[in-house]
């Protein structure tokens, strides 16, 4: 589904001016199938975020290839409706002056035609991230963060996408919050059969909703495990990230 070949970036350091580059990914490659979950995880700075904005697109390689079925990413009929996204920052994620019913409705008027379908699609996707129809006319300020990003998700869900890219999208979450979004993203992949992409800082969080786990270090791809595997990676640096989390 998603092929990434010999991906370099670099970022400009220090301003328009200055001629230092800053080496951002290094030669990344990867593979991930249809209907696959692969988790990005690696310390602060290491790249993900970067990673995820090539995958979505947003931004270009500055060498290297990055395929969706086959088509390159930066085109954007590539992506309509095959990839979206959820960022941590749902308050900002959601326009403040749409009600939940026309922020949901947004995607659905790009695929669905007839206004009875968007309708009824729409009331399925909240009851499926657990929001019943009392949330229709309400604005994000009347929201908890939980339910503001069950929005989100029910946005991103929406168009049925083949992928969804997750940067850091629950890490905000109280706990018993997080498990329940966890849980619910597990529910709708096997409603929709959709991979995931799934950027965290949270070993045990990647490990619940993941196939394999990227991890990430420097700009460059550390190791590639299983999610099965992951107690027995090679690498010193998997190790210790690993040790960080089980301590
Ligand atoms: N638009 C940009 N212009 C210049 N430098 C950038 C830009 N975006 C990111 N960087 C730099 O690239 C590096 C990687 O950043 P990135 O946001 O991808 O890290 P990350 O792994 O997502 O970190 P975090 O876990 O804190 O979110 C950092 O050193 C950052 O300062
Ligand atoms: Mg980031």
């Amino acid at each position: 589904m998603l092929s990434v070949d010999h991906v370099e970036k670099f970022y400009r350091k220090g301003g328009m001016f200055s001629g230092e580059r800053q080496h951002v990914l290094k030669n990344i490659s990867f593979a991930c199938k249809q209907g696959e979950s692969l988790g990005i995880i690696g310390e602060s700075g290491s790249g993900k975020s970067t990673l995820g904005r090539l995958l979505l697109g947003i931004e270009k390689p500055d060498h290297g290839t990055i395929l969706f079925e086959e088509q390159r990413v930066q085109n954007r009929r590539t992506r309509l409706g095959n990839i979206s996204a959820v960022f941590q920052d749902y308050t900002s994620s959601i326009n403040p002056f749409y009600t939940v019913e026309q922020a949901v409705m947004e995607p659905l008027k790009l695929q669905m035609k007839v206004p009875e379908d968007r309708k009824s699609k729409l009331v399925t996707l909240l009851h499926q991230v657990g929001l019943d129809s009392s949330y229709l006319k309400k604005y994000p300020h009347e929201l908890s963060g939980g339910e503001a990003q069950r929005v989100c998700i029910a946005r991103a869900v929406a168009t049925e996408p083949k992928c969804i890219l997750f940067d850091e999208a629950i890490s905000s979450l109280d706990g018993s919050v997080q498990i329940q979004v966890l849980e619910l993203l597990k529910s709708l992949r096997n409603i929709y059969n959709m991979g995931y992409i799934f950027i965290t800082h949270d070993i045990q969080a990647a490990a619940y909703i993941c196939d394999k786990v990227m991890i990430i270090r420097s700009g460059q791809i550390e190791e590639m495990v299983d999610v099965e595997h992951l107690k027995d990676v090679q690498s010193a640096y998997a190790k210790k990230l690993l040790q960080m989390i089980i301590s």
